[in-house]
């Protein structure tokens, strides 16, 4: 009985979700992007990232195994928040801003990266 309750909730939250995806992605998510292991474009095997509107923080954020992407694709990122890539574990470097829609390979490959929303109005 909880196991059926549970699937019923999750589905019926996969509903709205896909319902509110269709009419406008940019109400649920801050944005989603892909990445690739080599330096290159376009992205053989790529890796999706996605993140809810809510999730922003200062914080520096690592993949899993410390593992060090070489091409980004930031397929789509709400205008209000920032995704910032570093090449240190701890984003003690400047960093590159990355603007959305095309395929890229920062310097030096990503090993982290902050999600931050400076013109949040939400
Ligand atoms: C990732 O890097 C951090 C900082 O150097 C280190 O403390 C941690 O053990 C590393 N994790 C893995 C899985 O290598």
């Amino acid at each position: 009985m909880q196991l059926k309750l549970t699937l019923l909730a999750l589905s019926a939250l996969g509903a709205s979700i896909a319902n509110a995806a269709a009419v406008d992605p940019r109400l649920l998510y801050m944005g989603w992007f892909y990445t690739g292991v080599p330096a290159q474009c376009p992205i053989a095997t790529p890796e999706r990232f996605i993140f809810g509107l809510g999730s922003d923080s200062p914080a520096c954020r690592n993949f899993y195994n410390n593992v060090t992407y070489g091409a980004i694709n930031v397929e789509y990122w709400i205008p209000q928040c920032l995704l910032t890539v570093h090449n240190t574990l701890d984003c003690s470097d400047p960093g590159i801003v990355s603007g959305t829609g095309g395929c890229w390979s920062p310097p030096g490959g990503i090993k982290a990266y902050t999600a931050t929303c400076p013109w949040k109005n939400w």
